[in-house]
């Protein structure tokens, strides 16, 4: 397995490029399902993740053809054609589901454009149980007949869907997804009530629309789809990664520097902008993007509570967590979408970090100086932390296990080691 070693204590300094978003394009690949057209996905991240919904959907029947690499500097990232002319199997097997969750994305698509689909329930991960109870009850008030055997969700409905009221009880990105896919191609109106608001739910409806589908509401809590008979073809870029972006703002300010994040918009991040604000960190608008610079700042601890979305994301706590490790003062972090998702925690106190948990909070003391050590990546945001922490540790920080970190987030290393982090990638022999 690959491990990742820095030698931390560089400011850092240039621009950083961000690629399309994981979570987004996770949603959007899953989409092609819904029509025998081709869609066409530019932007695409080059991530382990996205080959994994790939080799998901091309087990379904999905013909695929990717053009342009993003790792060759190509300023549109990858494009991605897919085309579901025909569905030749409704099977999504326990060996895919079972290295990404976003894989239950492909219910709602089958069963709306198909009439079936028997997926693995994807069970829980080291963040924490993550039940997919809220997506199986709205296909249900749809119309489906779902049954769960041997770990699988066997999903079937006579005709088409039909169009319901859902009212969701608690935010569910996943499950908000599922729904709106699920719901284009239902028979009659559709209402999602507290719906998630998230960039990558606005980048699904609007790539939903140009392929055909009615959608009134996009960026509020209340959806209200109109299903049609039949979707067609699009092409549609993915929007920039937020969380992507987020990590380098604090990378910067980790290390009082001044980096520049290109491809990015201000607006997609207004929480975590506000927190680095509010600890001492200027983020300005430029035309390529945004310019995070710390170099010239005392960081303070600043409270931080995740929400979904306008809220501060739950894929930004363990990075903000690693700043507030050297900041002045101390810091409450409260985590309420995850259960167990302090796992970053201990590896950072091995570093010398001062935190407490208690319950889903955590009380961060920032001290003076973090010290390198040997750390385990558990899941791939506390990957992500676990390297900015190095990036400002004295001496050496190992980070092992970071095959998380692939999932993610593109060339990592050599975006860092760009604006001067001393970072490498050891490899691995397995
Ligand atoms: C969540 C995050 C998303 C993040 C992703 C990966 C929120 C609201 N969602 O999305 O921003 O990118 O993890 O880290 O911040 N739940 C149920 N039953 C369900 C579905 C969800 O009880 O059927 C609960 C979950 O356990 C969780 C909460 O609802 O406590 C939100 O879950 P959901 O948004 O569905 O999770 P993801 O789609 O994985």
């Amino acid at each position: 397995m690959d491990r990742i070693r820095i030698v931390g204590g560089v400011p850092l300094r240039g621009a950083i490029a961000i690629g399309g978003a994981k979570n987004a394009a996770l949603t959007l690949m899953p989409a092609c399902l819904l029509t025998d057209q081709t869609l066409t996905l530019s932007n695409l991240p080059h991530l382990v993740d996205i080959t994994t919904m790939a080799n998901l959907l091309a087990q379904h029947g999905v013909s695929m053809a990717l053009n342009g690499d993003s790792s060759q500097g190509s300023p549109t990232g990858r494009t991605l054609e897919l085309s579901a002319a025909t569905i030749t199997n409704t099977t999504a097997p326990y060996d895919l589901v079972r290295k990404m969750r976003a894989s239950i994305l492909v219910l709602g698509p089958l069963l709306a454009r198909h009439g079936q689909a028997r997926v693995s329930l994807p069970g829980g991960c080291a963040i924490g149980t993550r039940p997919v109870d809220f997506h199986l009850k709205a296909l249900e008030q749809m119309g489906a007949k779902i049954e769960l055997d041997e770990g699988y969700i066997n999903a079937h409905v006579k005709g088409r869907l039909k169009g319901a009221k859902i009212i969701f009880p608690q935010v569910t990105v996943g499950g908000t997804e599922n729904t709106l896919m699920a719901a284009t191609l239902a028979e009659g109106e559709t209402v999602i009530a507290n719906a998630a608001q998230e960039p990558e739910i606005i980048d699904l409806a609007q790539c939903l629309v140009a392929m055909g589908a009615k959608i009134q509401g996009i960026g509020s809590g209340t959806l209200r789809i109109e299903g049609v008979e039949a979707l067609h073809g699009a092409q549609y870029s993915v929007v920039p990664d937020r969380i992507e972006t987020g990590s380098y703002a604090v990378a910067a300010a980790i290390t009082r520097g001044d980096v520049e994040l290109t491809g990015t918009r201000m607006e997609l991040m207004a929480s975590v902008v506000k927190v680095l604000a509010e600890s001492g960190v200027t983020i300005t608008e430029t035309e390529r993007g945004l310019r995070v610079k710390a170099d010239e700042c005392d960081i303070v601890g600043t409270d931080i509570m995740t929400e979904p979305y306008p809220g501060f994301p739950t894929d930004m706590q363990a990075q903000l967590m690693a700043l507030m490790t050297t900041a002045h003062g101390a810091s409450m972090i409260t985590e309420t979408i995850f259960e167990n998702r302090y796992m970053h925690v201990p590896e950072m106190m091995r570093m010398g970090a001062r935190i407490t948990v208690h319950g889903s909070s955590a009380i961060v003391r920032g001290v003076p100086n973090l010290s390198g050590a040997q750390v385990m990546a558990t899941d791939l945001r506390a990957s992500i932390s676990l390297i900015l922490a190095g990036l400002a540790a004295q001496g050496e920080t190992m980070v092992n296990r970071v095959y998380h970190l692939d999932r993610g987030y593109e060339r990592v290393e050599e975006k860092l080691a760009a604006c001067g982090a001393r970072i490498e990638r050891l490899k691995g022999s397995d």
